[in-house]
Formats: structure tokens, C-alpha cells, sequence
């Protein structure tokens, strides 16, 4: 039976195509992710909660590769919270020993990458063999030139802003300026984040629409992307969607 060719049928596919493409102009720079949802991806599969987290963990080094693919300079995630501390003790523990897990398996995939590792949150107060695995990694890593991998451990934004004013008055104390110097971009520098760009994109997973205390003075102008989709299911195709949907965005600041 001879083809027959109908131009609207492909008209259409090319049309689908083209919506799946992320072009290369207006990719965010730096992308923020709360990495929400591994408890009930495990619940789901009838799994312990820490199978989920386990699943979680791997999928961040997929995801720090697609990042690094459509041209992100820096992603941060939001690994543990000051609120977390809430949970279980076992589950803490647990969460506590991933990141030298997450480590000891891809540090040298990560440096190989020229992924330059960094961490926003009160580092002094975590577990010894929490805090040296990942001090080793930012030192093993300072002089990359790649993404930056920015891990948000035992962040809180409310908890930030204190700590920046607290050290805001001490340094006027020690009169190394005076009140009236104070304005946005110092008070900016103060924060863990210091002088790293704000997120232009930040996405949250598994269907919850909030920010749980992250990046508060950051996201003043955040373009925010919301799926459904647990964390250890995030991959490249919801990634992608993420981009695209930004790069349909208007970003306006204020302005017209
Ligand atoms: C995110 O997954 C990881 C952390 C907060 C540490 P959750 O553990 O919050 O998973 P859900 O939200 O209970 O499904
Ligand atoms: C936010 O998720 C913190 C992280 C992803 C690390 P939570 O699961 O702690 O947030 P809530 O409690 O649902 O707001
Ligand atoms: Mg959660």
C-alpha cells in the first residue's frame, strides 16, 4: 500500500519537538532545588524511609550532570533543614552519614566534572564525620572552575538572618562601619551565601508548594518551578521542563 504523506501530521510532530527543546539563550544560572519527597517515594514501594533518602542521594550526581549540561554555574540543594532535626534520631543519623557516603562514591566523578563543592548552614554543630567528609571535599575541590555544587546542610533561612545580624553589630561594635553604611548588597554578603548570584529558578518536588524556610532574602526575585514528582524520580525530562518553562518567563523586577 503506497504512503501516504499527510503535512499537517508532521507539522504537528516537529511542533512537539521544537516544545521539548531547551534552547541555548536565557538558561538560569543558578538553580536552587528543595529535594522534597524521598520518605513517600519509599512509602510508596512499601519501602523504609531511608531507602528513599538512599535513592535520593544517588540521584543528585545525575542530576549535578544534567545541571552541568544545559550550562548551570551553580545548584544548590537543600540536603537538611534546621528544622529537621525534629525527625527520628535514627533518621538523623542516617541523613547525617549521607553525605560522606554521597562522597566516599562520587568525589572523584565530581572532580573529574570540575564541580567545585560548597555548603550554605551552621556547619560548626554537625557530626564529626559529617563535617570532615565534607570539609575534605570543599578543600579537594576549591580550585574547580566548573558548577558549583552548593549544599544547603542544616540550613535555615530565618537562622541565617539572625546569625548576619548578630555579626552585623559586632562588627559595629567593633567599628568597622557605622549603621548608616548598612544597605541590601552588604547585608546580602553577610548571609551564607555571601556574594553568589540569587537563584534565578528554584524548584520544589513532590507536590508540596512551599519554601520551608530556604532562601528567604534569596528569592526575593526567584522564578519558582512546582512538580509533583518525588525527588528520587526527578530526572532530565523534568528537568528540562523546569528550563523550558523559565525560559518562557518574563522576569520583570518591578519594572514594565
Ligand atoms: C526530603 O525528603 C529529604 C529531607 C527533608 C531530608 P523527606 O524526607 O522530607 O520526604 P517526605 O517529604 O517525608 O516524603
Ligand atoms: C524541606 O523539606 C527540607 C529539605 C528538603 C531538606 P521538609 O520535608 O523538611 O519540609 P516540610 O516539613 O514538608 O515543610
Ligand atoms: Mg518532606
Amino acid at each position: 500500500m503506497p504512503m501516504i504523506k499527510l503535512p499537517f501530521l508532521k507539522k504537528k510532530t516537529s511542533k512537539v519537538k521544537q516544545e521539548n527543546i531547551v534552547s541555548q539563550d536565557n538558561l538560569p544560572e543558578h538553580v536552587a532545588i528543595i529535594m522534597d519527597g524521598n520518605g513517600r517515594w519509599a512509602n510508596k514501594r512499601g519501602l523504609p524511609r531511608f531507602a528513599g533518602h538512599k535513592e535520593g542521594m544517588d540521584n543528585v550526581k545525575t542530576i549535578v550532570k544534567v545541571a552541568n549540561k544545559y550550562n548551570v554555574k551553580i545548584l544548590t540543594l537543600y540536603a537538611f533543614s534546621t528544622e529537621n532535626w525534629k525527625r527520628p534520631k535514627k533518621e538523623i543519623d542516617y541523613l547525617m552519614k549521607l553525605p560522606m557516603e554521597f562522597l566516599n562514591t562520587y568525589l572523584p566523578e565530581l572532580i573529574e566534572e570540575n564541580v567545585q563543592i560548597q555548603t550554605i548552614g551552621e556547619f560548626d554543630v554537625l557530626p564529626t564525620h559529617t563535617k570532615s567528609a565534607v570539609q575534605k571535599a570543599k578543600n579537594q575541590t576549591k580550585e574547580n572552575t566548573g558548577l558549583i555544587l552548593n549544599i544547603a546542610l542544616n540550613y535555615g533561612s530565618r537562622y541565617e538572618i539572625v546569625q548576619a545580624i548578630k555579626k552585623l553589630v559586632d562588627d559595629i561594635d567593633k567599628q568597622d562601619f557605622q549603621l548608616g553604611d548598612i544597605n541590601e548588597e552588604m547585608f546580602g554578603n553577610y548571609l551564607y551565601t555571601g556574594d553568589l548570584r540569587d537563584p534565578d529558578l528554584l524548584i520544589r518536588t513532590s507536590g508540596e508548594i512551599r519554601l520551608s524556610n530556604f532562601l528567604l532574602w534569596q528569592s526575593a526575585y526567584t522564578e519558582f518551578w512546582f512538580t509533583d514528582v518525588f525527588w528520587p524520580d526527578f530526572n532530565e525530562n523534568i528537568f528540562k521542563k523546569a528550563l523550558i518553562d523559565y525560559q518562557k518567563r518574563k522576569r520583570r523586577y518591578g519594572g514594565i
